[in-house]
């Protein structure tokens, strides 16, 4: 593999930004440095007046293959990624078929050795009848065990309360919820159905997938952690009432930790107006304050990880009426650049966007040699030139749906190049469809 050097970069990490080189040698950081200029490398990167920044780790994202490729697939939604600052991806198991057995996964991990740009992991998922699948995984077969608490996307709901018992009590790895109660949900819907038949405003989506059925669901999920002492991890948290359920500080140490996603920290009730269902998602985008709540818990280390939750539906799909439009939006390429808009506006500090998109995620996981640029770990960098930000258009996006709820809308940086292993998987507007990502390697969370 090319050696690689990259000058003159203003590095971010671990709390610190300084001027270094970093020098790239077989996949890995060789060093990192003042003065690495006189090394004979194969290639050099001047990197002055940019940011170099361990790479995006998105612990959640829907790619929807097998089975549901019309809409997305690996190597779409993996070339969107890279372009979009993620050099690690963990997929979900809504595909069709539900990832809810060792052969799927061994499935989609072979997929991923043949496509994918960016490195990858898969949840496992949890139904009401596949706990022994559950309790034989071995750390490292998957990054997690995924439970829709609340039913979404994909018919994957597990209401048992004894089967989430055994999930909470034996699960090996680390257990990924998805929180909202359902049958708070269904009664909404019946009100809103009532009173308006089909044509149900977008903007009540926030009703019907109420904060109520968030934080209903969201205590049950750390009540059962607490009970086991499980390692749990809340996805995507939408409302300021669920943050008092979780702790600040760092990551390590604690059992519970909590994500919020890009969206949720951009977007609030307030675009429903312009941009209706393309932003309907599961849990829903709330008030105005539940997202300034959001953001100040990431400054304040309550909410460990910030990630995409990408999730692709056609334009057709989404020009559906409120109960046909799909929840679920398209993120992982416009994610990054979205956080630096909070960057900008001096919400959030660079060294505080790193820290919740690569080192947490990394240390929740317990991802082995990423997240971080150190010597001897693997290369996954992202440099961006923060003094470029750009409105989203339509001809530039690269998912298979092919459309971004951010069109017509400022992101705060552009994303200039991204290394995957060492490799420059994109650079300038262009992915390089030779690389290929690694499986992610994961130590033990339970
Ligand atoms: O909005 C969402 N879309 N939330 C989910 O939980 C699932 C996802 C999807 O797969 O479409």
């Amino acid at each position: 593999m090319p050696s690689l050097l990259i000058t003159n970069a203003v590095v971010v990490n671990e709390g610190r930004r300084f001027e270094a080189d970093v020098l790239v040698q077989d996949g890995r950081i060789a060093a990192i440095g003042g003065d690495l200029q006189s090394r004979p490398v194969d290639r050099a990167i001047d990197a002055a007046g940019r940011l170099l920044l361990p790479g995006m780790i998105d612990d959640q994202v829907h790619f929807r293959e097998p089975g549901v490729t019309y809409k997305a697939d690996i190597e779409s939604e993996s070339r969107a990624a890279v372009a979009g600052g993620i050099t690690s991806f963990m997929e979900m198991p809504n595909t069709k078929p539900p990832t809810l057995d060792a052969e799927r996964l061994a499935a989609k991990y072979a997929r991923a050795a043949e496509v994918s740009r960016a490195n990858y992991g898969f949840y496992l998922g949890a139904s009401n009848d596949n706990i022994e699948a559950i309790r034989t995984l071995r750390v490292g077969d998957a990054c997690g065990v995924k439970v829709f608490m609340g039913a979404s996307t994909g018919n994957m709901l597990v209401d048992d309360p004894k089967v989430l018992d055994a999930i909470f009590q034996d699960s090996p790895v680390l257990i990924a919820t998805h929180c909202e109660d359902t049958p708070m949900i269904l009664a909404n819907e019946a009100d809103y159905r009532a009173r308006y038949g089909d044509d149900v405003p977008m903007a009540a989506h926030p009703l019907i997938r109420s904060e109520a059925a968030c934080l209903k669901s969201s205590t049950l999920a750390v009540d059962l952690a607490r009970q086991h002492d499980a390692r749990l991890h809340v996805l995507h948290l939408t409302t300021a009432r669920e943050l008092a359920l979780f702790s600040a500080g760092p990551v390590a140490g604690k059992r519970i930790t909590v994500e919020v996603c890009a969206h949720h920290l951009y977007f609030d009730e307030g675009d429903y107006a312009d941009k209706g269902a393309l932003i309907k998602c599961n849990p829903a985008i709330k008030r105005a304050e539940d997202r300034a709540a959001l953001l100040s818990a990431v400054t304040e280390d309550r909410i460990d990880v910030i990630a995409t939750d990408h999730a692709p539906h056609t334009l057709e799909e989404k020009a559906g009426k409120y109960f046909q439009s799909p929840a679920g939006l398209p993120l992982v390429q416009d994610a990054l650049p979205s956080l630096f808009t909070h960057v900008r506006a001096g919400k959030l500090t660079l060294e505080q966007l790193v820290h919740k998109t690569s080192h947490a995620v990394a240390d929740c996981y317990h991802v082995k040699e990423r997240g971080y640029i150190r010597e001897g770990y693997w290369a996954d960098l992202v440099l961006v030139d923060a003094d470029a930000p750009f409105t989203r258009t339509r001809d530039q996006v690269l998912y298979k749906c092919g459309w971004s709820p951010f069109e017509g809308r400022e992101l705060g940086a552009t994303i200039v190049a991204t290394l995957v292993n060492g490799e420059l998987a994109y650079d300038n507007g262009q992915v390089n469809d030779v690389v290929r990502g690694r499986r992610l390697e994961f130590g033990p969370t339970r």
